[in-house]
């Protein structure tokens, strides 16, 4: 503060010079000379004393006989170099005028600038002077060195900052474009299917009809002519017409069952695709995990190195809640992806056993963890709906846990995971829905997200 108004008014503290010299008289001129220029001047006749002198209280200069006994001028300048407090401050050395050799190796110990005895007091005012002002330059611009190094790295961690805030949101419209594409080639595939499918179930049911007229009209054939001959017996006997008038029928109508599972998959990949993320609707929140699952169905299938995935669903009674669908959709995307990547990450440190048939067996609360398993379970009470989704992978221990809302924090291997999936699930659920995702897990046992939306509903 006191500085800064100094340098303000151009007005500067009143420099200090420190002489150190075993000659009385000497000095005496000096600090006469010194004082009536307008410096402090501190005299020491002892060289040792005028190196403690100078570390205690750093002047701005020294003036340093080279004569001396005990430590000569030389040695007192080498150490007051070898001091980290007094190495920068400038030394002049007082020498004899004939003593050329010594003004040399003087200025090869580091001394500034020379004067000689006897003194012509303005020729050492004006070598001072200049001495002190290149000090004050060399100062000023350390300073602004300083300045400026602080800037570079300020302006650098202001860069760095944009860039990564430029490299989340790329990635952040990658995703969102991802998800987006697969909206798009889901209800591109919807749109293909569609048509095939809706020939293949209105015919079912023609079809169906024709063959219970064909087998009415067979068997009235039977009753009236039961004697067709042998080569139409031989053919009856060979065909087993019997077994075909009985599956027939049955046999249309798991087609019929076949094409109306087709048609829903259909309709509900129609929903997702609609489910464009741009304003708020109620929706049905289970129709959303539905069609995730459905989507993800390929990876919960058996694999080489591990039997299927079974998914155990709870749903309670849910209002339709107000939310963007397209994105919580998302999160349902994130969230079992990243339970199926768990399950599999977990197979080598478990033996996984049993297939569907045995699942019941398995689904005891002491086996549950040696069929891979992902729970998924939503309830509502007064305010709020709770989707819970649990897998039994390999969980995490604290230290991961406490970094996976983190954009970009993943464990997964490059190419694998961009380490988006949570942060943006995280956003979508607390920013976007006044909801909350917590995450519960222990290591080698598994992991469960609990999503809490608040709904704004009409009832069902
Ligand atoms: N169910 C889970 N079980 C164990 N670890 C999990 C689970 N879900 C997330 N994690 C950990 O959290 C990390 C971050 O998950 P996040 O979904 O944000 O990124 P990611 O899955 O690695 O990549 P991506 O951006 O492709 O989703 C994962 O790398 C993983 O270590
Ligand atoms: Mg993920």
């Amino acid at each position: 503060m006191v500085n800064d108004k100094l340098q303000n008014s151009n007005i500067r503290p009143v420099e200090t010079i420190l002489v150190i010299d075993d000659s009385p008289t000497n000095l005496e001129v000096l600090y006469t000379t010194l004082a009536d220029a307008g410096y402090e001047v501190l005299v020491e006749m002892d060289s040792l004393e005028g190196i403690e002198q100078a570390k205690n209280n750093p002047p701005d200069l020294i003036l340093l006989d080279i004569m001396m006994p005990k430590v000569n001028g030389f040695e007192a300048c080498s150490k007051l170099q070898s001091n980290p407090v007094t190495k920068d401050i400038p030394i002049i050395f007082m020498t004899a005028l004939s003593d050329t050799v010594e003004k040399v190796k003087g200025f090869q110990m580091g001394a500034v600038d020379y004067i000689t005895k006897p003194f012509q007091q303005e020729e050492v005012i004006a070598r001072i002077n200049v001495q002190l002002k290149l000090r004050r330059l060399n100062l000023e611009l350390d300073q602004q060195k300083q300045k400026l190094e602080e800037r570079v790295a300020e302006r650098t961690a202001e860069l760095s900052e944009a860039l990564e805030e430029l490299q989340k949101t790329q990635l952040q419209l990658v995703q969102t474009e991802k998800i987006s594409s697969l909206g798009q080639m889901v209800a591109g595939v919807a749109h293909e299917v569609n048509n095939p499918i809706g020939f293949i179930s209105t015919n079912l049911y023609h079809a169906s009809q024709y063959a219970r007229d064909l087998i009415n009209l067979l068997q009235l054939y039977r009753q009236k002519f039961p004697q067709p001959g042998t080569e139409i017996e031989e053919i009856i006997e060979a065909v087993d017409l019997d077994h075909i008038s009985q599956d027939l029928p049955k046999l249309i109508s798991s087609m019929k069952l076949g094409s109306d599972r087709i048609r829903g998959i259909m309709q509900s990949m129609r929903t997702y695709s609609r489910a464009d993320g741009k304003e708020k609707k109620a929706v049905d929140i289970h129709e959303g995990i539905e069609t995730t699952l459905m989507i993800l169905q390929h990876r919960l299938k058996p694999q080489t190195f591990r039997p299927a995935i079974h998914v155990v669903k709870e749903y309670g009674n849910l209002p339709l809640i107000e939310c963007y669908p397209g994105q919580l959709n998302q999160v349902f995307m994130n969230l079992i992806a990243n339970a199926i990547d768990a399950i599999d990450e977990s197979v080598q440190d478990k033996n996984w056993e049993g297939d569907k048939s045995k699942i019941d067996k398995y689904l005891t609360p002491e086996n549950v963890l040696t069929v891979p398993l992902i729970c998924i379970c939503t309830t509502a009470d007064k305010e709020n709906v709770t989707i819970q989704i649990g897998d039994n992978g390999k969980g995490m221990d604290l230290s991961v846990r406490d970094q996976i809302f983190q954009a970009f924090y993943t464990t997964k291997p490059e190419g694998k995971g961009t380490g988006l999936g949570l942060s943006i699930s995280y956003h979508i659920i607390t920013e976007k829905h006044g909801g909350t995702l917590e995450c519960i897990t222990s290591p080698g046992k598994g992991t469960e997200f609990i999503i809490q939306l608040p709904f704004y509903t009409k009832s069902n």
